[in-house]
């Protein structure tokens, strides 16, 4: 059990003023942690380091000035050897009035810069600057994006090659295949270290990270109490599957939705490919019940079931924080804190099934008025008219 400082604080009770929650790990026989740079609990290091441990940055340019003839010279393309995961041999920038021939880049034995919509971009460094880097090891292949049918490729920008020089990050080990390094932060508190079960960190502050942060995302609105810090929950999330990038991570109780916003921030930052199942009831908050009753609603009508956890909070901050806008257009403000000082573009794929009432389950699955009678939800899951039903009631929406 890690106990989670979640309010500095403290709730005044009259006695001792409570800080904290508890969170359960619950391990099989041979499972073990991975150490970490980060124990959760030591005081060595300034709290804003703990979010820029070295990173290796993508070497495709995003956003601004990353089209192919914004930098044509950095357009080139560059040849791997699949089993080994090593880059071989840098090209030449090729005319801009020439096409690239991408014919063979699903036989994964060349990397050009494509982006995520499909357009041609740019690299960040030169083929020369790309040759010595490559040399020194401080270049490396993330994995092959099929999507954008190319290799990510990943780099030790200037600054961080300037603290390998000064002594500030260290070179702990190289691959043996690629010839890539690993490197550490020196001292203070860089070595990695066992997560503690007692965490100490700002971020894990569950007013500023957890009902603020709702109320950023989804407005004033819509009443969720005690939503978890977004890092505590990250750090949770993580000191589990930190090794494992294709989690599947399933929250049955999601109330405001932390989890599958956790597991999103945790994929951005170690280019994981982790998924989530988020599950909650459409609970009406307590509160909110006895005026819905005096208006004459109840459960079922849609007024009762608008006001429900999964409609009102855990949909619309799912579907906002994964598409970064609201349904008014509006954009969603601040940055998350994770030290990730570049753009990145991505191709992703949303689909949307339908909200589905329990009464809709039984028509879907076909049965008659008189089947009906009597039978419960879970009936209609043993036919195989859900799985058909949920087709049909999906949208798309981009
Ligand atoms: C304590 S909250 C979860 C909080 C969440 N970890 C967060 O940070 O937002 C538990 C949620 O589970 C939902 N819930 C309760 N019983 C449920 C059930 N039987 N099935 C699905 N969800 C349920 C409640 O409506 C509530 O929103």
């Amino acid at each position: 059990m890690a106990t989670i400082v979640i309010n500095q604080k403290g709730v005044e009770q009259g006695r001792l003023a409570r800080v904290e929650e508890y969170a359960l790990f619950a391990f099989m026989p041979n499972a073990y942690l991975k150490s970490h740079s980060d124990d959760l609990l030591a005081d060595d290091r300034a709290e804003s380091k703990r979010f820029l441990s070295p990173r290796w940055e993508w070497l495709l340019r995003g956003g601004t000035n990353s089209r192919r003839e914004d930098r044509h010279l950095l357009f080139y393309p560059i040849f791997i050897n699949p089993e080994r995961k090593a880059i071989t041999k840098i090209g030449i920038p090729l005319p801009l009035s020439e096409k690239p021939d991408l014919s063979n880049v699903q036989s994964q034995t060349v990397a050009w810069p494509l982006r995520g919509d499909g357009s041609l971009g740019r690299w960040r460094v030169g083929p020369e600057t790309m040759a010595k880097l490559n040399a020194e090891g401080f270049v490396k292949l993330g994995g092959f994006d099929k999507a954008r049918g190319t290799w990510t490729i990943l780099y030790l920008n200037h600054k961080t090659r300037q603290r390998i020089k000064i002594g500030e990050i260290a070179i702990v080990a190289r691959d043996e295949k690629s010839g890539a390094v690993a490197i550490e932060y020196v001292g203070s508190g860089g070595g990695l270290k066992s997560i503690k079960t007692v965490w100490n960190r700002s971020t894990h502050d569950s007013g500023v990270y957890g009902s603020s942060l709702l109320r950023t995302i989804i407005g004033s609105g819509s009443s969720f109490t005690f939503p978890k810090a977004i890092y505590s929950t990250k750090d949770a999330i993580a000191a589990v599957t930190r090794d494992r990038p294709d989690a599947l991570i399933v929250d049955f109780f999601a109330g405001s939705g932390t989890t599958l916003n956790a597991v999103n921030l945790l994929n951005a930052l170690d280019e994981g490919n982790r998924r989530c199942i988020l599950v909650t009831n459409n609970e009406v908050a307590s509160d909110e019940t006895q005026s819905l009753k005096e208006a004459g609603n109840g459960p079922g009508d849609p007024s009762w079931e608008a006001r429900g956890i999964c409609r009102s909070v855990t949909w619309p901050r799912s579907k906002f924080t994964v598409i970064g806008k609201r349904d008014d257009g509006t954009e969603l403000p601040g940055d998350y804190l994770t030290g990730m000082l570049v753009d990145r573009d991505k191709r992703r794929t949303f689909r949307h099934a339908a909200f589905v009432a329990p009464m809709d389950f039984r028509l879907f699955a076909g049965l008659s008025p008189t089947q009906l009678k009597g039978t419960s939800i879970f009936d209609c899951f043993r036919g195989n008219g859900i799985a058909g039903s949920a087709r049909s009631a999906s949208a798309t929406f981009s």
